[in-house]
């Protein structure tokens, strides 16, 4: 069975975490195939209970179990920055990995930043790995240095959540997961591949919208940042924060901010005892935050993007654009979402965009809202899966995309590497438990529908108008959460300085007297549109992605990092962002020809790690 055909039977549900995931699930990717033979002559082994765990207690009373991966060689290995990873203890059925680094850089002064990819149910370290991390791990499984990793200017902590995904845990137990649709299976229903994190009870409270997850995310942080003195001294009490995110962070971002907010205004006046985050900004890379308006731009941008690709043709095109616009079409079906939630004492607050708990927790509201999601990306979003022959986070690519390679999966199934994380279970990138029950319709679960909800440009103005910066940034390849609508979510947000942030210019993002993008900046917000780039920007273009986080963070202008931010800074240029790339043609489609592409392909990426860095950043 084909690829497609595969993708086709599990309906429109390409999971929103990174070119791995389209092809990890439902069918295997090049690199895995390679890792599924390489083990096959090998007997399978379930990980040992690591050694050497130490531990502490918050004062938040919460147990963390960690290791010092990097005194083991692993990942950061710079000398003199050390790196934390483990397990923060939140309940007996809830342990949280997570993976902090120190700043290269000032670890006492540099701030505190948070990264989350998306999902539902994508795990972070496909950023620490394949993104921003402080390593990236080659073909033959060795971690080397990446020089444009973002603990170059700040604390990082990577964060597995919502308990599930990657090595968190509610239980463990032995199994496989089903080829098809990528859910766990026990010893009696398949045969066993290793020991894995399961929810638990299975289906049942399991986290299953934003909101929730932010609640969830907001205890962690409390145990984390509390520890963190004590856990390392070097750091000490945590500066400024920042949450920075992808994909599916278009919602975390927003929701966990907003959230994280109205914690911190409870904690100023003594209602709730707890550890006030120091908001400093927010950056949300290739975000999906509003279908509503983004599913628009599905159909415009498999037809007339940058790079002169055509990926489907007119009648095609006319298909998903009618599905998106048509009677009981995706937009309709939204609003039918938001009426159910209206019609719900408390369901919809804040100008009718936001579904409270009191809506989202209701079972008929559910089945509305995940019809509308189904619609929108079976309709609208997912004809260019089937009938267009590109890549899903990548447009110049072929859909059986090789990059970034997840070599990274088979070094974190590794025993030794296991016991130097303090991990006792088998790595998987997405959880699909908890995709499902996020975002989309299957047989025996009800999922939530979480994926159309319409609060997170509500809760982006809000950010925007507490004088948070605010970042989004877009690779202009992507397909899946394209630049055309993330630009269109800028141009949407209705907030106090709405008026000039649409009037400012585009100005090209520079760095090193090279030009990697364009951005359109007001004050503290920006949306910058980053060429020659898929959904994982700092994969594709590290300098720009550094660039971008630098400056954001460090207060300084995005387009060239030489001028302080003030509340009326103001980009400069055209109205419209209107660089194009040449055509990209697919590669040769015979076995040995694609080995030969994907390799070179992949090289090409990884020679951009060893670009010098620009002395003035
Ligand atoms: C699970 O981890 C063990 C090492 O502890 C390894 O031998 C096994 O191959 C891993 N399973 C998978 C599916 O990667
Ligand atoms: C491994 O640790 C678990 C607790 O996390 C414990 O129940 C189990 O007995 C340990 N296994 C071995 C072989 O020590
Ligand atoms: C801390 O939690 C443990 C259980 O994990 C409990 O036994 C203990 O009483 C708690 N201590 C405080 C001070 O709350
Ligand atoms: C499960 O393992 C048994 C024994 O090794 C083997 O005969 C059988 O084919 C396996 N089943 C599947 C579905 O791979
Ligand atoms: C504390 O602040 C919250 C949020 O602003 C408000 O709803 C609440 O009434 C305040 N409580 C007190 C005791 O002032
Ligand atoms: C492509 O988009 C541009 C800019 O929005 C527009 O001017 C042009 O008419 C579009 N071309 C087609 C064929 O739709
Ligand atoms: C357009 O593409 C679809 C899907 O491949 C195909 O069924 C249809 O015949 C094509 N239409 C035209 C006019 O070429
Ligand atoms: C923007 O927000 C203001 C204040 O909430 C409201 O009066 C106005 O109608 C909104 N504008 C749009 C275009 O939604
Ligand atoms: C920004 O405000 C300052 C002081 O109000 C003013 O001098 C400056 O001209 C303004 N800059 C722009 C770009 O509007
Ligand atoms: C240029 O940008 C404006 C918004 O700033 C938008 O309304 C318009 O459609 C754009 N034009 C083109 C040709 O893309
Ligand atoms: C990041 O830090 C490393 C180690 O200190 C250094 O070698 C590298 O040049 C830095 N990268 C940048 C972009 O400044
Ligand atoms: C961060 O940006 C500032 C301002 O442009 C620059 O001076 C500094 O070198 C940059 N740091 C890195 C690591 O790029």
């Amino acid at each position: 069975m084909t690829i497609k055909s595969l993708l086709a039977l599990a309906s429109a549900a390409v999971l929103l975490a990174g070119p791995s995931t389209a092809l990890t699930w439902p069918g295997p990717r090049p690199s895995t195939k390679q890792t599924a033979r390489k083990f096959l002559d090998k007997r399978q082994y379930f990980p040992a209970n690591a050694t050497d765990v130490k531990t502490i207690t918050s004062p938040t009373n919460v147990t963390i179990r960690y290791k010092m991966p990097g005194e083991a060689g692993i990942c950061e290995t710079t000398p003199g920055v050390n790196s934390y990873a483990g397990y923060i203890d939140m309940a007996p059925n809830v342990h949280m990995f997570f993976w902090f680094f120190e700043s290269r850089n000032n670890p006492a002064a540099d701030p505190l930043s948070l990264w989350l990819n998306g999902g539902p149910g994508s795990d972070s370290l496909i950023g620490l790995f394949e993104e921003l991390g402080p390593c990236r791990i080659t073909e033959d499984l060795k971690s080397v240095i990446n020089p444009y990793s973002w603990n170059n200017v700040s604390n990082m902590l990577f964060l597995s959540q919502p308990v599930g995904t990657g090595f968190s845990y509610q239980g463990e137990a032995i199994g496989s997961f089903d080829a098809d649709t990528g859910a766990f299976l026990n010893t009696s229903q398949a045969n066993a591949t290793g020991r894995y994190p399961i929810l638990d009870p299975i289906d049942l409270g399991t986290i299953d919208t934003t909101d929730l997850a932010a609640e969830a995310a907001w205890h962690v942080l409390q145990a984390f940042m509390s520890a963190l003195p004590s856990l390392d001294a070097k750091v000490g009490c945590s500066k400024e924060f920042n949450l920075w995110t992808e994909s599916y962070g278009g919602h975390y971002g927003p929701a966990f901010w907003n959230h994280f907010y109205q914690q911190n205004l409870l904690i100023f006046n003594d209602t709730i005892p707890g550890y006030a985050l120091n908001f400093n900004s927010l950056g949300i890379g290739n975000g999906i935050i509003d279908e509503a308006i983004q599913a628009a731009y599905y159909p415009e941008f498999a037809v007339n993007n940058t790079y002169g690709i055509k990926a489907y043709n007119d009648t095609v095109y006319s298909y998903a654009k009618f599905a998106n616009f048509m009677f009981n079409g995706c937009l309709d079906q939204i609003n039918y979402c938001r009426a159910a939630a209206a019609g719900i004492n408390g369901g919809l607050i804040n100008n009718g965009q936001t579904l409270t708990y009191a809506a989202t927790s209701n079972p008929d509201l559910r089945v509305q809202c995940q019809e509308a999601a189904d619609m929108c990306r079976d309709n609208v979003e997912s004809p260019y899966y089937y009938y267009g022959s590109r890549g899903v986070y990548d447009i110049r690519h072929p859909f059986n995309d090789v990059t970034p390679p997840g070599y990274y999966i088979e070094y974190l199934n590794l025993p030794q590497i296991q016991n130097a994380l303090g991990v006792n279970v088998n790595y998987t990138e997405s959880n699909n438990d908890i995709y499902w029950a996020f975002q989309a319709s299957r047989s025996h679960r009800q999922s939530s529908g979480d994926f159309i909800y319409t609060n997170f440009i509500e809760d982006l103005e809000m950010i925007l108008d507490s004088g948070v910066r605010v970042s989004l940034f877009y690779g202009d390849a992507d397909y899946i959460c394209n630049w055309f609508g993330g630009q269109a979510i800028s141009l949407a947000l209705n907030y106090t300085h709405s008026a000039e942030f649409a009037a400012a210019g585009y100005q090209p993002l520079m760095y090193d007297g090279v030009e990697y993008g364009e951005v359109r900046q007001y004050g503290n917000f920006s949306f910058t549109r980053v060429y020659e780039s898929g959904h994982e920007v700092p994969y594709y273009q590290p300098q720009a992605a550094l660039a971008i986080f630098n400056r954001t963070l460090n207060h300084f202008n995005l387009a060239d990092g030489t001028m302080p931010v003030t509340a009326n800074l103001t980009s400069s240029g055209p109205a419209n962002a209107t660089h194009t790339a040449p055509y990209v043609s697919l590669p040769p489609t015979g076995s040995a020809s694609f080995a030969v592409w994907s390799s070179s392909l992949i090289a090409s990426y990884s020679s951009l790690d060893n670009v010098p860095p620009s002395p003035t950043g």
